[in-house]
């Protein structure tokens, strides 16, 4: 069940924001969940050097917006209210993308707060908040009982908990032959030079091929509808804007040694994309549930 405060304000339908008593910014359309006690945990794990750098961007994957259409494409017509979970959604850039394309409500997770406070203000700003919650809380134990959703969607979060795991956890949460979308990192040859294996094998140990993730999300208990390899724009439309993050940062907290090691990470990892791009990529799977 959703745990924590939670509440809706103001019962003449009006547009004026305001804080709540939980801390959320919020109006008569949007409601909001805070599982506290689950994001509080992973939460601290997270540097705060690393928060800094990964805020104030539009994504916080490889992806866009044509990528999550096609993925959309690829789902047999959905009839009726969907009800979709978007998880590890960030700052929403294929949240918005679903609440233009779906009915139904849509549950958008994260355990990263001002992610969620973003996207509320971008939702409110576009008209699209009544069919939006937001919840505060931690993928690996999420608040909603079992066969609540039609749709789950997760892109470039999965690797939190791992690809296999992921899907093994959050399936129960899906009716009956309901449908999970998700992009995840991959390994686009079958054996990576040294420096490239050695810097995702620490990264995401977990990482493997797109046949090797097929198996994976069969054995997990889907079928699979779909896949296709996110074109090299969508690194692009990641890389390139939290490129120039780095190059700001790098003025404002020159001497700061924490800073500096973070922002070095980030541009190794980019580093790695420019001259090795072929060999690691992101993947979009659309599966289905067996039952
Ligand atoms: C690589 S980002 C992808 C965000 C977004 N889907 C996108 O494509 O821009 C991963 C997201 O997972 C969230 N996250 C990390 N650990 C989490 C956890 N344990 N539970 C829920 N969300 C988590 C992060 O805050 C971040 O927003």
């Amino acid at each position: 069940m959703l745990a924590g405060g939670s509440r809706r304000s103001g019962a003449n339908g009006g547009r004026s924001l305001r804080w709540d008593w939980n801390g959320w910014l919020t109006d008569s359309s949007i409601t909001f969940f805070s599982c506290r006690e689950h994001g509080k945990r992973e939460a601290s794990l997270i540097e705060k050097e690393f928060l800094l750098i990964h805020s104030e961007l539009e994504r916080e994957a490889p992806g866009s917006t044509a990528s999550t259409e096609r993925a959309l494409a690829s789902l047999p017509s959905l009839e009726g209210e969907v009800w979709t979970l978007d998880i590890g959604c960030g700052p929403g850039s294929a949240t918005k993308v679903l609440l233009q394309a779906l009915t139904g409500p849509l549950f958008a997770l994260d355990i990263h707060r001002p992610y969620l406070d973003r996207l509320v203000l971008e939702a409110l700003e576009a008209g699209l908040s009544h069919r939006l919650t937001v919840v505060e809380g931690d993928m690996a134990s999420m608040p909603f009982p079992e066969a609540s959703f039609d749709l789950i969607w997760s892109e470039g979060a999965v690797y939190v908990v791992g690809f296999e795991r992921g899907l093994t956890l959050w399936r129960p949460l899906l009716k009956e032959g309901g449908f999970i979308a998700l992009s995840d990192a991959v390994y686009l040859v079958d054996s990576p030079s040294p420096e490239v294996g050695r810097f995702w094998g620490e990264e995401y140990p977990t990482m493997t091929t797109v046949d090797e993730t097929l198996l994976r999300a069969r054995r997990a208990g889907f079928d699979v509808l779909d896949h296709f390899v996110l074109p090299r724009e969508d690194w692009c439309d990641y890389y390139l804007p939290l490129e120039a993050r780095l190059d700001f940062l790098e003025g404002e907290y020159e001497g700061d040694e924490a800073m500096e090691t973070a922002i070095a990470a980030e541009r190794r990892e980019i580093d790695l994309w420019r001259r090795h791009g072929d060999e690691v990529g992101y993947a979009f799977f659309v599966l289905r549930r067996r039952p």
